[in-house]
């Protein structure tokens, strides 16, 4: 049984290819056989990120490929224990293909009114569209303090949405980082990987 992770967001630069890739880098240390579907054809983010990751040399070697379509990403899962779709920006219509396709739909927001509105927004139409509130879960990307990311877990659970605990802080670390092919959770700094990773491994402990 392959389990289908989707991460979406209408908004542009939340973290959605941020956390596809560290999801399936921990995934891929713990021994998950994992691939990401970059449906992000327009950008290719992860693809990019991926051949920087290949150049520079970078251990766990993950497997990372473009799809057009989440149905098509679908039809590639034999041998796979997890796939990891990442989402395109500014679609509504695939975002609900990509959703009617995931065990678990997870959606990055940060924490400004901007940024929580549109993400709810979201998650009401799924939900409208019959996706199962069970399946769809927030997570607090570039958060600031931490009052700020408790204004926003309020925001979200009176919305009547699943936040996952903690939040991934808005740090430059976490850009260089992936600008040389590592994920937000293979920083030089521990604190700061941990911090990303606690997030990961909640997502990681549901599947394993
Ligand atoms: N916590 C963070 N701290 C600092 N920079 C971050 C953080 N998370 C992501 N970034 C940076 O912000 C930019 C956007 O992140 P990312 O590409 O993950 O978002 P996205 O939602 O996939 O964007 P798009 O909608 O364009 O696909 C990238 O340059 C990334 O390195
Ligand atoms: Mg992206």
């Amino acid at each position: 049984m392959t389990t289908v992770i989707a991460i979406v967001s209408q908004k542009g630069g939340v973290g959605k290819s941020s956390f596809a890739r560290a999801l399936a880098r921990e995934a891929a240390v713990s021994g998950v056989r994992v691939k990401i579907a970059d449906l992000d054809t327009q950008q290719g983010t992860s693809v990019d990120w991926h051949r920087r990751r290949l150049h520079n040399g970078i251990e766990p070697v993950l497997s990372v490929e473009a799809f057009s379509t989440a149905g098509r990403a679908l039809a590639s899962i034999d041998q796979l224990d997890l796939l990891v779709i990442d989402g395109p920006a500014r679609t509504s219509k695939a975002t609900l293909e990509i959703a009617r396709a995931a065990d678990l739909v997870v959606q990055p927001t940060g924490a400004s009114a901007d940024d929580l509105r549109p993400a709810v927004r979201e998650f009401h139409a799924l939900t409208k569209a019959q996706i199962p509130n069970s399946k769809l879960v927030f997570v607090l990307m570039r958060t600031g303090t931490d009052a700020e990311e408790g204004a926003a877990r309020d925001f979200l659970s009176e919305a009547g949405y699943t936040i996952l605990d903690g939040s991934i802080p808005e740090r430059p670390a976490y850009r260089r980082a992936q600008d040389a092919g590592y994920a937000v959770t293979e920083t030089p700094y521990a604190t700061l990987n941990k911090k990303a990773d606690v997030l990961i491994q909640l997502l990681i402990d549901r599947i394993t």
